[in-house]
């Protein structure tokens, strides 16, 4: 095995929940990516990448931006986005909830759609799920309309790199699309971040997902390293 597929295998829990793909027709029949762990990953993705892997006969077929703010974000920033109210999920009375909002977001998506009860409590079994971290907000019923979980990422003298803050995944209803709700919800789960003392945030989004990447970039985010998955 070569050390970037090595690298990107130990990867693969974190990449199952990017964001991807900038489909926007939920009655097509479902996603068109393939998932993650099909996929043989190039991280980083270099320009010689796509020319080195078709010789093995694979195409490129999935592009993974890492994203990085620093911390806290710009205070123009923060105050140019509307203020909302989050509490932190809480698995007896938000699970259906959040599957409801999570299943019509990302029906597109391979890694992240179709999530079931069993999925998501698999999910909230990870070591490093702390619900404080894991936002989410309610419409004026009390309905979920969108959430944004959080994950903290120990520093790591191996990959020199400091702690980091990762959105690990979010949402707005699509009935909400375009609102300001999605960039209410990255300020507010990027202030808990910070709140825990962390300095750097970091997220994973699909390249074509071109809503989500200019939302990210208008809050500051830049992109750090590109992935690129092949078959
Ligand atoms: C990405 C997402 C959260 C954005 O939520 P939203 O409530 O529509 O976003 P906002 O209304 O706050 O818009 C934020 C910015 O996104 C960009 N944006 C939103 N929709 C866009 C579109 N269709 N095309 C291009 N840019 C768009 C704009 O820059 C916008 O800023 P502006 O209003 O100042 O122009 C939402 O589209 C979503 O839930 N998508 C499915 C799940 C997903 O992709 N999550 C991201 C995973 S990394």
């Amino acid at each position: 095995m070569l050390p970037w597929m090595l690298t990107m295998t130990a990867m693969l829990p974190r990449l199952r929940t990017v964001a991807s793909g900038a489909v926007t027709d939920p009655t097509a029949s479902g996603p068109t990516l393939p998932p993650a762990d099909e996929l043989e990953w190039v991280v980083p993705l270099e320009i010689s990448s796509d020319h080195a892997m078709s010789e093995r006969g694979l195409a490129r077929v999935r592009t993974i931006l890492q994203m990085r703010c620093e911390l806290p974000l710009a205070a123009g920033v923060t105050a140019s986005v509307r203020k909302i109210k989050t509490e932190a999920f809480d698995p007896i009375t938000d699970s259906a909830g959040f599957l409801d909002v999570n299943n019509r977001a990302f029906w597109w998506h391979p890694d992240q759609g179709g999530w079931d009860q069993k999925r998501l409590m698999g999910e909230l079994q990870g070591d490093w799920v702390d619900l404080g971290g894991f936002l989410v907000h309610r419409d004026d019923t009390s309905r979920i309309d969108g959430y944004c979980w959080t994950r903290v990422h120990a520093p790591s003298a191996d990959e020199d790199e400091p702690a980091l803050g990762e959105i690990y995944a979010i949402a707005a209803d699509p009935h909400c699309h375009g609102r300001g709700l999605g960039k209410a919800l990255v300020v507010a789960g990027l202030g808990h971040l910070h709140s825990e003392d962390l300095d750097h945030g970091i997220l994973y989004v699909e390249q074509d997902n071109e809503a989500a990447v200019q939302m990210y970039l208008k809050l500051g985010f830049h992109v750090h390293e590109r992935r690129g998955g092949y078959r």
